[in-house]
């Protein structure tokens, strides 16, 4: 019922010709693969020529993030309708090195969210909980804040294009992965507050994807739980053989 997503997140990774290079040999690697959504988030400076690479092809262009506002004087930040001039339908909002280095808080995540929504992007929430917080045994309260936080006032009619990416902190680059059970565990407590903010059919139709050090040779045991339905890729989406044998996982 829900068709499973698998996005890469370059960060701020990748030349214009690498990008070039990457999806050259990429896109082929993938060209069959009927089962899956399939998105590219990369820097929003190569997003149009990112765009215009992908035309025609099953993948897509992700923003790794955007302001709320729909212009103004804010020096530096790219706007949802900029994105949407440029043919992008995708963006990740509240990624944890956001929430970390650049002060996004639940309040700012709900804001961007309302302003995807409000443009008809594709909103990839990311949350997530603290190595302190999951030793302390406050993960489950910390993903119930952040699904409510950023679904605050939001319906379940506006959430129908709504994603999560469920991404453990301590996990993100460090090699460290949730081990299937713990993360289908966070899966379920993520869908059972999102019932809450939204009511039980729309819960069931969100797609929940896990991030942190998602690698060729973990995908399959991770993408085998029921709720999981799609990965957020960093470090191996970088290379399009890891990340092409990421996308086809062995269902
Ligand atoms: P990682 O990053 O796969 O390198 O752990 C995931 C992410 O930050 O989205």
């Amino acid at each position: 019922m829900r068709k499973n997503l698998i996005a890469a997140n370059w960060k701020m990774y990748k030349t214009s010709a690498e990008v070039a290079a990457f999806t050259r040999e990429f896109l082929p690697l993938v060209a069959a693969n009927k089962r899956d959504e399939i998105v590219l988030a990369s820097p929003a400076i190569w997003l149009k020529e990112l765009n215009a690479q992908l035309a025609g092809s099953n993948v897509s262009a992700s923003a790794e993030t955007m302001d709320f506002h729909k212009e103004g004087a804010f020096t530096g930040e790219i706007s949802p309708v900029m994105l949407v001039d440029a043919g992008i339908r995708y963006v990740l909002i509240g990624h944890s090195e956001r929430r970390q280095y650049f002060n996004e808080t639940d309040d700012s995540v709900n804001q961007k969210l309302k302003a995807a929504i409000a443009y008809k992007l594709t909103p990839i929430v990311c949350i997530g909980e603290l190595l302190s917080e999951r030793e302390a045994g406050k993960t489950a309260d910390v993903l119930r804040r952040q699904v409510a936080g950023a679904l605050k006032d939001v319906s379940a009619s506006d959430a129908a294009t709504l994603v999560i990416a469920y991404e453990p902190v301590w996990a993100i680059g460090t090699g460290k992965t949730a081990t299937p059970e713990m993360a289908e565990e966070a899966h379920q407590i993520v869908r059972a507050e999102l019932a809450k903010a939204l009511g039980q059919p729309a819960a069931d139709a969100t797609r929940i994807l896990y991030g942190g050090s998602v690698k060729p040779d973990n995908v399959d045991s991770l993408m085998a739980q029921p709720d999981i339905d799609g990965a957020l890729v960093g470090g191996a989406s970088l290379d399009p053989k890891s990340f092409a044998r990421i996308v086809n996982y062995l269902a």
